[in-house]
């Protein structure tokens, strides 16, 4: 089994990829693993450079493969707002009051378009790979499904009829974002064996 220790301390995170990765033998170590409770300061202008600093920050302190996520959802009637804003976009409400009130601003907009986008950034050896996965939805009418975290329940995937939320953690884990991104990541490993 290989380590890699994943640069998050989002325990939901944390799940997505350990299940994603296990199949291929490569164990996912967390920041909690490592009773590590320090947080970077994601001050980058993008998702690739936030996952940057976040991957860097721990590499140089443990010295092993780190693997570092940066992800968010766009809304395009917001002008894709908010971006690599998402965690931190109105955080005095909990998230289902938050896609509460996107649902009530958006109530009469037809323009619905909506993106989840996940960068990831890889540093072993002094190397850097970077993936992303980008994810075409719209902004749900309603709040459905009690699955996943986040905008889940209100980012509707128009192929599948059902919201991210309606998937089980399963089905998400072959369709969301870091899903993409990271079939990219275990590419890389098997053709290319960067890990
Ligand atoms: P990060 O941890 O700084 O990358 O912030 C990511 C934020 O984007 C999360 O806190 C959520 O608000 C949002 N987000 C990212 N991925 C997802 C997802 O898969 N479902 C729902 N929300 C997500």
């Amino acid at each position: 089994m290989k380590e890699i220790l994943l640069a998050t301390s989002n325990q939901n995170k944390v799940q997505e990829f350990s299940k994603i990765l296990e199949p291929f033998m490569i164990k996912v170590l967390s920041l909690k693993d490592l009773s590590d409770q320090s947080e970077v300061r994601e001050n980058g202008q993008s998702f690739k450079e936030n996952a940057f600093l976040k991957a860097n920050y721990y590499y140089k302190r443990y010295q092993m493969p780190v693997i570092a996520d940066d992800s968010g959802i766009q809304i395009a009637y917001f002008n894709d707002y908010p971006d690599i804003l998402s965690a931190r976009f109105m955080d005095h409400l909990d998230y289902p009051r938050r896609n509460r009130l996107i649902l009530d601003i958006m109530k009469d907009i037809k323009d619905r378009r909506a993106f989840f986008i996940a960068h990831l950034t890889f540093l072993k050896n002094g190397e850097r790979f970077d993936y992303e996965g980008v994810v075409e939805g719209e902004i749900a009418s309603g709040v459905k499904g009690d699955h996943g975290f986040g905008y889940d329940p209100i980012f509707y995937l128009p192929n599948i009829k059902k919201t991210m939320a309606e998937l089980s953690e399963d089905e998400k884990n072959h369709v969301s974002h870091r899903a993409l991104a990271l079939k990219e990541f275990v590419h890389d490993i098997q053709e290319n064996h960067i890990l």
